[in-house]
């Protein structure tokens, strides 16, 4: 399984910020956004990951990352020219994906729960897995309805007047067919590939699951100055409140075996004095409390 953070986009509604670099590079509570995406991605297993941005911020993501081996994954970058859409990710990354599957996870979204419901559905995909979480404002998202059997009747993106409350949330998983499917799009009125359009492609086919999370899963969208803030409030509150930190990519490395002790001794010694370093510390002191969690 590959995994693509897409972390391009316009990011108009963060302007002036996002015209220098991606929305993905803004800090986020305690450290940069993209460290949330890639921390799911890292938890469900996936160590082979693309990171999809404009040319500038590549860049600068390369300086965050680079090739990834210090956290005991691969990490390689390439370049979306314009934001052409979400699935035009699946073109660009044509040569990183080969034969294999894929789950895509959108920069800017933020999940907090119990992952097991991404391993197991990593596990058990055939065609195409995507999540529906309700929401209060489901207009602004891909939408999809269900009859009472669950069966999925339809799937639409920013619908005017929405069928159901389900979002269809920017963390999807699909089979090697996806390629060709994105390749055969055409774009929508708005001028973009549609991930909405793939997964109805999927679901013509007979070929797309839709699990609907608990209500246990937070998922945080960042677009607006106000979305940002709330996220990183409730980021926040849950890491002042038990003294762990969510999606911290060194510790996830460590823990999760990745890296080894001495690896994960170097990179505490390459981080200058402050808070994210006395905690990786206390990690690497008190290990046996830390993976208990
Ligand atoms: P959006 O939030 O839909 O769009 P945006 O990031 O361009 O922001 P705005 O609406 O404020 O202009 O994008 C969802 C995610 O997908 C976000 O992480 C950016 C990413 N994205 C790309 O990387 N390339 C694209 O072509 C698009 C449409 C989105």
């Amino acid at each position: 399984m590959k995994g693509i953070v897409l972390a391009g986009g316009a990011g108009n509604r963060l302007f002036p910020t996002t015209k220098v670099y991606s929305k993905q590079l803004v800090q986020l509570y305690d450290k940069p956004l993209i460290a949330y995406p890639i921390s799911v991605l890292m938890l469900a297993g996936i160590k082979d990951i693309i990171i999809i941005s404009d040319a500038n911020t590549n860049e600068l993501y390369k300086k965050l990352f680079g090739n990834g081996s210090h956290l005991g994954i691969q990490i390689s970058y390439e370049r979306q020219e314009q934001p052409n859409g979400i699935a035009e990710a699946f073109i660009i990354a044509e040569k990183f994906i080969g034969k294999d599957s894929v789950t895509l996870i959108l920069g800017d979204n933020i999940f907090y729960g119990k992952l097991d419901f991404l391993r197991n559905a990593i596990k058990y995909n055939k065609g195409a897995t995507v999540f529906g979480y309700h929401v209060k404002d489901p207009q602004r998202y891909g939408v999809v309805d269900f009859d009472e059997n669950g069966k999925v009747l339809s799937i639409e993106e920013k619908p005017i007047k929405p069928k159901s409350n389900f979002a269809v949330v920017g963390l999807y998983i699909y089979n090697n067919d996806v390629i060709e499917i994105a390749k055969n799009l055409t774009p929508s009125a708005r001028g973009e590939l549609e991930i909405t359009d793939i997964n109805k492609e999927y679901l013509n086919r007979g070929d797309l699951e839709v699990e609907v999370f608990g209500r246990g899963i937070a998922w945080l969208d960042t677009g607006t100055p106000q979305a940002l803030l709330e996220a990183s409030t409730f980021i926040g509150a849950i890491e002042h409140r038990q003294g762990l930190k969510i999606a911290c990519l060194e510790e996830i490395a460590y823990l999760k075996k990745y890296i080894s002790k001495s690896e994960f001794q170097e990179i505490i010694d390459s981080i200058p004095q402050c808070s994210y370093r006395d905690y990786l510390v206390d990690v690497i002191k008190n290990e046996h409390l830390f993976t208990k969690y």
